[in-house]
């Protein structure tokens, strides 16, 4: 992802693992519709590619456009994007940052609309720097709990196309591949839109980590036979008492896990925290078409007008997990007073 010369280059994951093609984004409606259908996706992505959204409005307006006008523009531009995802909250924090950033900008009289498009664009570019920066770190505190020989269970994904880093749960396996441990990754293929058979077993089989993909209701089974290890996964929205919203079949696999006494683990940057919500029971959960789920590649695998149900995330309750790996440590059995204290510590 990148937000130089006017233009957002963005990698267009619908079409992987069958072409590597990229996106030249120049507008706030096409990125809304890349937010929208996933072309870019991944909560930290998600906030990263928004965070332009507003230098793309910027260099829309006319030429003889004043600073008002821009910061017009700018406020509107993120309203606009916060409509395209419900659920990640890294995109309207990104968001808040570029919308505040302005607003602050333009306190001094005499901004111009010049320093204005500067000072946004250097916002958007820090909140890349840290996403990559975060993951990093992540991956850094995460690397121990995979131990050579493990078998580690992920979903969806959480890899460095959803982050403009390396990821956050698969930075957590980078990381221990770089420390010579040798492990086996099974990748839910995370139905319906199969995030984890295209792009997590990609981006796993291209860093040379043997990985296997199974089917998502394979996943108890094969904690029953003892090949699990492990799980870990990302997050979309962590409420303050540590409930965690992630991809639908995320809660299954922790109710799983905590049956066969399997650690669960969520790595996820802090600016997937939310720590306006008390609780998991408020964090909205997007619904998405029900054509997701009765056509594959276009071909239909469901009856014709079939009721669907499609929630495109669930929230897994703070004590399924065993800990939330940040860019600031390891937060065992998370709740409210050690959500916030590890959330106010200073990064490590
Ligand atoms: O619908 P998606 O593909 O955007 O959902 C993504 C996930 O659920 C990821 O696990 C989450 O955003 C963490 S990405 C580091």
């Amino acid at each position: 992802m990148d937000g130089t010369d006017g233009v957002l280059e963005l990698i267009d994951q619908r079409r992987l693992p069958v072409e590597f093609i990229t996106l030249l984004v120049r507008d706030t409606r096409r990125l809304h519709e890349a937010i929208r259908t996933l072309a870019v996706r991944g909560a930290p992505a998600i906030g990263v590619a928004a965070a332009y959204g507003p230098v793309l409005a910027l260099q829309s307006l006319d030429a003889d456009a004043t600073t008002v006008d821009g910061l017009k523009a700018i406020v509107e531009a993120c309203d606009f994007l916060a409509t395209s995802r419900p659920t990640a909250v890294n995109l309207f924090w990104a968001l808040d940052r570029i919308r505040h950033k302005a607003q602050k900008v333009c306190q001094h009289p005499q901004v111009t609309l010049g320093e204005l498009h500067e000072a946004i664009l250097a916002e958007a570019n820090a909140i890349r720097a840290e996403d990559i920066e975060m993951c990093r770190a992540i991956g850094r505190h995460g690397e121990a709990l995979i131990r050579d020989g493990a078998g580690v269970l992920t979903h969806c994904n959480a890899g460095a196309l959803a982050t403009a880093g390396q990821g956050t749960a698969l930075s957590v396996m980078f990381e221990a591949q770089k420390k010579g441990r040798s492990f086996k990754v099974y990748a839910d293929e995370t139905r319906p839109l199969l995030q984890g058979a295209r792009l997590t077993a990609w981006e796993l089989q291209q860093a040379g980590i043997d990985v296997m993909v199974i089917c998502d209701n394979m996943a108890g089974w094969l904690m029953k036979e003892g090949k699990i290890d492990l799980v870990i996964t990302g997050a979309d929205r962590i409420a303050a008492n540590g409930d965690a919203a992630n991809k639908i079949g995320t809660y299954s696999l922790s109710v799983l896990a905590k049956q066969h006494e399997v650690p669960f683990y969520i790595a996820a940057p802090s600016s997937t925290f939310d720590l306006s919500i008390a609780d998991g029971a408020e964090i909205p959960i997007e619904q998405r078409e029900s054509s997701e789920v009765t056509r594959l590649a276009g071909t239909a695998t469901a009856p014709d007008g079939v009721a669907v149900y499609n929630p495109a995330f669930d929230v897994t309750p703070a004590q399924n997990i065993t800990a939330i790996i940040t860019e600031k440590g390891v937060l065992c059995r998370p709740d409210r007073d050690g959500v916030l204290a590890h959330l106010q510590a200073p990064d490590t």
